[in-house]
């Protein structure tokens, strides 16, 4: 079994070019900053599912050593070290971070506490923990994404679909609660949105909605063929044939849709 039959959400090689899109929308949701939680100089930070923040912070934090973890890591730099892992076993690394960061790791993981507990582990005390992640489903505030959309349709159908494969797409909103429960101090939950499409009038926000609706588009067409085929038993073809009308929703600057977005952090005391 190869490791994307295993794990689904590994890396393609065309998605590499759609990570640096979302680290482009995270640094405009962040003013420019590459982390929440309050930190004075880490000297050891550990990135679970690692890609662009990683090499970033590193080549600001010259004098940090970080440690990426990942299945097929593709980041290098000269005080990162890279780790071939699985996020939902034991990490092959050295306890003791001053500072634990992940993101978009929503539909890869079944059991957001225990990956919890085992940020919590690997923390030395006083040490942060941080998560930059996606909620499904996308929403609009003025009733614009109607119930009858194929975009309604699919959201509804991909969330009974991660579900069924016990990778939720909901996890985010509870992720502040989570963290309390294995023993995290000081949790922060900070909720904002990532535009559908350039639909708002705020200029960021209408410069990240152009930023983000390709990147809306491919997810969609990825999770349908991988959680509808494989979870809904739906044909390839079926999917594909829906597509272009939930695209063309997608596309549609008269609905006002967004994803909320949750950044959490917390401190082990
Ligand atoms: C959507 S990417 C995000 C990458 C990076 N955090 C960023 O912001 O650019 C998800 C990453 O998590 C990794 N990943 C997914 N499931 C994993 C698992 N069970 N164990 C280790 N890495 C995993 C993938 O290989 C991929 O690099």
């Amino acid at each position: 079994m190869t490791v994307e039959e295993q794990k689904p959400f590994v890396m393609r090689d065309d998605e590499m070019g759609r990570l640096d899109g979302l680290h482009t929308l995270c640094m405009m949701m962040g003013n420019d900053q590459l982390h929440w939680a309050p930190l004075s100089a880490p000297r050891r930070v550990l990135d679970l599912g690692c890609g662009k923040w990683m090499q970033d912070f590193a080549r600001l934090n010259p004098e940090t050593k970080i440690t990426g973890l990942d299945l097929e890591p593709s980041i290098s730099g000269p005080n990162i070290e890279t780790v071939i892992g699985d996020l939902e076993k034991p990490w092959p690394v050295q306890p003791g971070f001053d500072y634990i960061h992940t993101r978009w790791l929503i539909g890869c993981l079944s059991d957001w506490k225990k990956f919890f507990k085992q940020c919590y582990d690997n923390l030395d005390s006083g040490g942060w923990f941080e998560i930059l992640d996606i909620g499904f489903p996308c929403q609009s505030a003025d009733g614009t994404l109607k119930g009858d959309s194929h975009l309604e349709k699919w959201n509804n159908l991909l969330i009974e679909a991660a579900n069924l494969s016990g990778r939720s797409l909901t996890a985010a909103k509870d992720f502040g609660r989570i963290l309390e429960e294995v023993g995290f101090s000081n949790v922060s939950v900070e909720r904002s949105r990532l535009p559908m499409n350039p639909w708002a009038k705020n200029p960021n926000e209408r410069a990240m909605g152009e930023i983000a609706l390709p990147i809306h588009k491919a997810c969609y067409e990825r999770l349908g063929h991988d959680f509808f085929c494989t979870n809904l038993k739906m044909a390839p073809k079926d999917v594909d044939a829906d597509l272009p009308f939930v695209w063309k929703e997608m596309e549609d600057t008269e609905i006002h849709a967004w994803w909320p977005i949750y950044v959490v952090y917390g401190q082990k005391l």
